[in-house]
């Protein structure tokens, strides 16, 4: 099965073909961060027409780099949501507009789905079942993945999600949008131990997180000792934030008895959160898997991968509507045959 992955969800224009056989065959991404510097954040309907611009283009090189032709592809795989309506919008249209030329299928598929099973794109690829931590600018959610289609939401966040708090804090430090990866390399020359922050709803059971006062935190303390402390604070607030998720992912471990943690979404290319979960996974006897961070963050490698393993199972699109949903939980999902689009 060879599908093409198209992804528009947010501010990433991306276009990759993977093979369930050979892996993945043509990666091409383009993201769109620059454009949206200057208003501190996304803008929607900027982030629309660039995609517009950039999508085809970007088709045009992913396939060109795996070496085959339209026609020889099974399948289109494209983002139907969660995301930016709009932004989703374009590559939905244009995912079925190249399938109804080309004669194949379309299939509308889960983008984080596809931050989920994106561990799946290495080698070695952790068997199911496991537990994903995904963190992203959007979200912050524990799954247990049982199977393609089979996710348990554990516990999610009240308020910020953990990229979000990284970006505010980023911000407010003066780093450009979006600023985690920024925080994270000021935090290199700071002392964690300068501050003590909290570590959120650790002090009570369950999986549930909340980041917005960790940030609140965090901003209140750089107003009291200001400017010459801003890596003091970056390294004291990142080392509190990994902190309450490593809690966090070992009570689900616990919980599930899982013994395998992957961590999913663009969080998941933080350097500090990589190192602790390792040394968690030595400390519990597990293992633990991350992708590289290019499939951490927003990427079309990971569409094509959930496309190409839903219709290999024989899910297919009953009809021709691009239908978008901007709000689109995991744990709606289901397995391909059970799926509502499967012709089986
Ligand atoms: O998954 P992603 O590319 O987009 C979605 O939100 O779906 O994640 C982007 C988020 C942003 O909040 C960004 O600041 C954060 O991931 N991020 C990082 C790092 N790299 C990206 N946060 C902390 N440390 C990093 N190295
Ligand atoms: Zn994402």
């Amino acid at each position: 099965m060879q599908v093409l992955g198209i992804e528009s969800s947010c501010d990433e224009t991306a276009a990759a073909v993977y093979c369930t056989k050979s892996g993945l065959l043509g990666h091409q991404i383009y993201s769109q961060v620059a454009l949206h510097d200057a208003y501190g954040g996304v803008v929607p309907e900027l982030a629309s027409r660039d995609h517009v611009r950039k999508l085809m283009p970007l088709v045009r090189a992913a396939i060109g780099q795996s070496g085959l032709s339209l026609e020889q592809l099974d399948g289109i795989a494209y983002t139907a949501g969660p995301g930016l309506a709009g932004a989703l919008l374009v590559g939905a249209m244009g995912a079925r507009a190249l399938a109804f030329s080309a004669g194949l299928d379309a299939l509308g598929v889960n983008h984080l789905e596809g931050h989920v099973l994106a561990p799946l794109l290495e080698t070695p690829a952790p068997a199911f079942p496991y537990l994903c931590l995904l963190v992203s600018g959007g979200h912050s959610e524990l799954v247990a993945v049982r199977g393609l289609g089979e996710y348990e939401l554990l516990g999610g966040t009240l308020d910020d999600a953990a990229g979000e708090a990284f970006d505010k804090t980023a911000k407010l430090l003066g780093l450009s949008y979006p600023g985690g990866a920024a925080l994270s390399a000021l935090a290199e020359h700071g002392d964690a131990s300068a501050f003590k922050f909290p570590r959120p709803m650790t002090d009570r059971p369950g999986l549930q997180m909340s980041f917005s006062g960790l940030k609140t935190a965090a901003i209140t303390q750089f107003k009291a000792v200001g400017g010459d402390r801003k890596a003091d604070i970056a390294a004291s607030f990142q080392m509190a934030l990994v902190d309450t998720l490593i809690i966090k992912v070992k009570r689900a471990l616990k919980q599930t008895g899982l013994k395998r943690v992957v961590v999913a979404g663009g969080v998941g290319a933080n350097k500090s959160l990589r190192e602790a979960l390792k040394d968690l996974a030595g400390e519990l006897g597990g293992e633990c898997f991350y992708p590289r961070s290019e499939f951490c963050t927003d990427n079309a490698a990971m569409i094509a991968l959930v496309g190409a393993l839903r219709m290999d199972a024989g899910q297919r699109s009953e009809d021709l509507t691009a239908g978008v949903l901007p709000r689109w939980p995991l744990d709606q999902l289901q397995p391909p045959e059970l799926s509502v689009s499967s012709r089986n």
